[in-house]
């Protein structure tokens, strides 16, 4: 039995509460930190936590605690680990793990040096449709990877901080860009190494500092190409999905507005459709279990088991760190309009790899540029002689 705090009542420390202790699970939320009393209560009351506190440092240190969940604004990350480390308290803390990857750094070298549990709460590359895409990736189905896409988009968050460029460290590349960079990275390879990002951002309709729309490419050392689309301005719900393109396959996943799952109503019923939908009426698209589609029970189960076993989770701070390194990447080159390189004082994945060959061989004399099977019978081979280069077609009856 794992017995948490939770740094924050709001949003997320909800949906990480109802994950923890929603399917009489025997992990339990014994402590909550909140800003505001009530707040604090309500959630105690909610999910019969036998403390509360108003306090950061209290609900950290308390005895009973075994592992912290920090579910607070991005600002207040830095400082909940660091508490953390002081107490040598495993810790878990949500995306993203800092606003930039000098304090995300900060706290990896932090948690190191302490010798404490980190694990990093990116619940998207722990969706049930993604477990199933990558191993399938890593069973070589896709053969090499050659893009993969990932897309976040959404009205816009529901708490006042994240539209504060000081508190939320960024717009929607850093909110939703997080996610689309690890889920990318997971598919070509979190050991190969990001080296350069490209990346177009604006701010196109809401009245603030911070951009609310982007999009970002990520080339990898191998020659892979990651690519993120980002927005707060988009309407008709929350769009999750991604794409991947490898040399003998390919992917498409739509994690959320539609899952096979199509409603009408007249809006008669409940209020509550799905995560930031904009609409209950009409035809919806509703989300079957949210907690097990948006991947919190598949992460929390690995993170209570590493921490039972003693090993490192999927995800850990380092993997924080990176994220953060190569979003760092794309504000420089959104501000440059220019490529700009991922800077990472921390690598410890391959180095040195290069683009892998794109020649395949057809004969001695050839390489094979398609193959193809012809409405009328004929199979036809286009080819490249190796040496002259001359391009040909030859037609196999
Ligand atoms: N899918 C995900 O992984 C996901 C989804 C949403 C949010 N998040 C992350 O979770 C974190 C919290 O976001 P949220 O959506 O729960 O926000 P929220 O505003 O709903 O809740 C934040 C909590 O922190 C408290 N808080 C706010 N300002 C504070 C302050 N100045 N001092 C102390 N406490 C303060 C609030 O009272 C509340 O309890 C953010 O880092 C965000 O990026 C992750």
């Amino acid at each position: 039995m794992k017995k948490i705090a939770m740094l924050g009542s709001g949003f997320i420390g909800r949906f990480y509460a109802d994950s923890i202790q929603g399917y009489r699970s025997k992990d339990k939320v014994v402590s909550v930190y909140s800003r505001r009393e009530e707040s604090a209560k309500k959630f105690a009351e909610d999910y019969r936590c036998s403390h509360w506190t108003t306090v950061m440092e209290e609900a950290i240190a308390h005895p009973d605690v075994d592992i912290v969940c920090i579910a607070l604004p991005n600002n207040l990350h830095e400082e909940a680990v660091m508490l953390c480390c002081k107490h040598k308290k495993a810790v878990m803390t949500t995306k993203p793990l800092g606003r930039n990857a000098a304090e995300a750094k900060r706290m990896l070298l932090a948690v190191e040096e302490a010798g404490i549990f980190n694990g990093y709460l990116e619940d998207l590359v722990y969706t049930p449709k993604f477990i199933k895409a990558v191993d399938s990736v890593k069973a070589g189905a896709l053969g090499r990877i050659l893009w993969a896409k990932s897309r976040e988009t959404h009205p816009g968050p529901h708490s006042e901080w994240f539209w504060d460029l000081e508190q939320a460290g960024g717009g929607c590349i850093l909110d939703l860009g997080c996610h689309c960079v690890e889920i990318s990275r997971s598919y070509i390879g979190k050991d190969i190494k990001p080296v350069e990002v490209m990346c177009w951002a604006d701010t196109q309709v809401k009245p603030i500092d911070a951009e609310d729309h982007a999009i970002g490419l990520v080339k990898y050392e191998n020659g892979a190409i990651g690519q993120f689309e980002v927005s707060w301005t988009f309407r008709g719900g929350l769009d999750l999905r991604d794409e991947v393109m490898g040399t003998e396959g390919t992917i498409w996943i739509n994690s959320f507005l539609r899952t096979g799952f199509d409603m009408f109503t007249t809006g008669k019923g409940g209020d509550y459709i799905a995560e930031k939908a904009e609409s209950n009426s009409g035809w919806l698209f509703p989300v079957g279990d949210e907690l097990n589609e948006l991947g919190y029970n598949h992460m929390f189960m690995d993170m209570f088991n590493a921490h039972d076993s003693g090993t490192d989770p999927k995800e850990t701070f380092y993997d924080g760190y990176v994220v953060n390194a190569i979003l760092d990447a794309a504000y420089r080159s959104a501000k440059s309009k220019l490529w700009e390189p991922v800077v990472l004082d921390i690598w410890r994945g391959k180095e040195g790899l290069t683009k892998e060959s794109h020649l395949v061989s057809y004969d001695d004399a050839h390489y094979l540029i398609k193959e193809e099977m012809t409405h009328y019978g004929d199979k036809k081979l286009i080819l490249k002689h190796k040496e002259t280069g001359a391009i040909s077609e030859q037609i196999i009856k």
